[in-house]
């Protein structure tokens, strides 16, 4: 029997002010601390707010991740950030591979990859995102893109680094839309990625592996999504914006038993 902790990210996107983003994490940390489940939370706020939002967060269970990395250690990168400076900033996670990435500033698997083993290595936990899009899901690809995306992302990831790893299967057409994914459909995915990690790795890694769905999770659809076996919390952005959605949905967990 696995006992997988339920798991959330809030990635606010390019979304807040600063105080509004102090002020955001202040409330969801202060729910988080109330809830008396297991259940593991992850921020991403925009980059120039990390050290204000690591400072609200010290001491808190609630931790932080950046939305991006850089596959290089150090140098001439203009704009990008590396691993090593998401630490120093107080970030112990970051998010590889979101489909805002992917589709729209075109990051390849390759590329992806080499993302993933730069925070690796350098010491974080990454939650890889990968996804299918409406015309890959329309012409019945789905298992395909999203079994590539799996292999080609996590080339060259050993079984000692795979546990700091996180995936969140977010089908493209369900982000910001308002359309979700039908939770067994989602489960089919999720299923699917988990017997691929089994193939990879072994049955014990992939069981304790967690596998977030993402695109449109609300308080109104989480707790279906949070029965399926293989869903293990989400992704969420529009509403981790808004402290009692974001709160509701993680609390949709501790009564559905996803964690079983
Ligand atoms: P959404 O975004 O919850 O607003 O659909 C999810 C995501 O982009 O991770």
């Amino acid at each position: 029997m696995t006992s997988r902790t339920p798991c959330f990210g809030g990635n606010w996107k390019m979304n807040t002010r600063l105080e509004e983003a102090l002020s955001l994490a202040r409330s969801i940390d202060e729910g988080v601390a109330s809830i008396e489940a297991s259940v593991d939370v992850v921020l991403f706020p925009p980059l120039p707010w990390i050290t204000g939002v690591a400072e609200v967060l010290s001491g808190c269970s609630v931790s932080l991740g950046g939305q991006d990395v850089s596959p290089h250690e150090d140098g001439p990168f203009t704009g990008q950030i590396s691993a090593g400076m998401l630490l120093d900033s107080g970030c112990t996670h970051v998010l590889v591979g979101h489909s805002e990435r992917r589709h729209g500033l075109d990051e390849t698997n390759t590329l992806l990859n080499d993302k993933v083993l730069a925070a690796l290595e350098a010491g974080l936990q990454v939650m890889l995102c990968i996804g299918e899009t409406l015309e890959e899901r329309e012409a019945g690809k789905t298992g395909q893109v999203v079994s590539t995306q799996v292999r080609e992302c996590l080339s060259g990831v050993d079984q000692g680094s795979i546990s700091r790893m996180t995936i969140a299967y977010e089908p493209v057409w369900a982000i910001g839309t308002g359309r979700t994914a039908e939770p067994t459909d989602a489960q089919d995915v999720h299923a699917q990625v988990r017997t691929q990690l089994a193939g990879l790795y072994d049955a014990s890694i992939a069981q304790e592996i967690r596998i977030l769905y993402g695109g449109s999770m609300k308080p109104d659809n989480a707790g279906e999504l949070l029965q399926q076996t293989d869903i293990d919390g989400g992704l969420i952005g529009g509403a981790s914006l808004h402290s009692d959605k974001f709160l509701s949905i993680i609390n949709a967990s501790t009564t559905q038993g996803s964690a079983e």
